[in-house]
């Protein structure tokens, strides 16, 4: 899913005219055809709406708090040394401009499907003077596709435009997981995407998503990360962080979550099998495996009574026990039927 395509289609009649002189020309134009498209949030910082009218690319609270309480700050990207970002779904750059501002010695893969919204990038205002960096590498993007040549001086960063299923990964520390919600569209919440990721991340390394889907997060656990949460600015439901080969036990995911991850029916993840399927051919898909899952497991236990902790006393148990949500899931998921079921249509 990409951002609302008639604000896209008047950014795109701008990149044909772009050139090194015209800068401040077409922010003035844009800016003022844009108005109707660009929504203002709580920062003072603008977004846009997706192709759902019911999503926007930033929540309410603010485009730029985002990037920094829901990405930056929970990967404590301060605190770590010379971090390698893959910054995926880039968008209008927030994210990769607020790392830069918190980690100046970072480096950053930014990975981002629609050109225009990353043209876009180039004329709103993000206080922060990293944005001069990310612009320059956007600038060199565009203008050397005009036929330009223009070379960023900025070596710390690279751009790559496309679907990130198909972009080829270097290894990771820092995975900045910001793609559209899962309900709408579940392309880079699949099982074999995550994989791909997993297989992109150093030892030590985490990512970082606003998303607390629980499909998602069952995902994560197939694919061995270890997750964990992390308070959101705005919502009731966490932040979820999966790191990749610690030796530390982080945060649990509250105890509801843990259940409905190992034990609800909901929690069947998205799949990708070839990293090329449509959204609708990736919902659709989910949706008989559940069926199937019902059908062969016979007995599963209800939504309902998984969140009143109607469970069988084996998995009280297990949930008590002084382990990391990824351990604890595995270990109760393997309790119910259906488990080994699932598992036929992940390999
Ligand atoms: C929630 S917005 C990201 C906001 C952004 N991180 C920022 O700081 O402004 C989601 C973005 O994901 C992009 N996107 C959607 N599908 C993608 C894909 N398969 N590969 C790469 N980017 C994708 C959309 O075009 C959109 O810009």
């Amino acid at each position: 899913m990409k951002p609302q395509k008639e604000a896209l289609e008047i950014v795109k009649k701008y990149i044909s005219k772009y050139n090194e002189d015209n800068e401040d020309k077409i922010k003035e134009n844009l800016l003022k055809e844009l108005k109707n498209y660009l929504v203002r949030t709580g920062d003072g910082t603008v977004t846009l709406r997706s192709e759902d009218s019911k999503e926007m690319m930033h929540s309410s609270v603010g485009a730029l708090t985002e990037a920094i309480y829901k990405f930056v700050k929970p990967t404590k990207l301060e605190e770590r040394k010379d971090p390698f970002i893959l910054d995926l779904c880039s968008g209008l750059t927030y994210n990769a401009v607020a790392a830069l501002n918190y980690n100046r010695n970072a480096k950053i893969h930014m990975v981002e499907i629609c050109e225009e919204v990353l043209f876009l990038s180039l004329f709103i205002d993000i206080p922060l003077k990293e944005h001069e960096i990310i612009k320059d590498k956007v600038r060199e993007y565009f203008l050397n596709k005009l036929g330009y040549s223009y070379k960023s001086k900025y070596k710390n960063v690279i751009l790559t435009v496309g679907d990130a299923r198909k972009v080829k990964f270097y290894n990771y520390d820092v995975v900045f997981h910001d793609a559209f919600s899962p309900k709408r569209d579940p392309t880079l919440y699949t099982y074999n995407f995550l994989k791909k990721l997993y297989n992109s991340m150093n030892k030590n390394s985490v990512l970082s998503s606003y998303s607390s889907s629980i499909p998602f997060r069952r995902a994560l656990v197939e694919n061995n990360f270890i997750i964990s949460e992390e308070k959101s600015p705005e919502r009731k439901r966490g932040i979820t962080l999966a790191y990749k080969d610690i030796d530390y036990k982080p945060n649990r995911v509250n105890e509801v979550d843990e259940r409905l991850i190992a034990l609800s029916i909901s929690s069947i993840p998205y799949i990708d099998k070839t990293l090329s399927w449509s959204k609708e051919k990736i919902i659709k898909y989910r949706e008989e495996i559940k069926l199937r899952v019902k059908m062969e497991a016979g007995n599963y236990i209800s939504t309902k009574k998984i969140r009143a902790n109607k469970v069988p006393n084996e998995i009280v148990k297990i949930q008590k026990e002084d382990k990391n949500s990824t351990e604890i899931i595995k270990k109760m998921s393997k309790v119910i039927g259906w488990d080994s079921i699932l598992r036929r249509y992940l390999s």
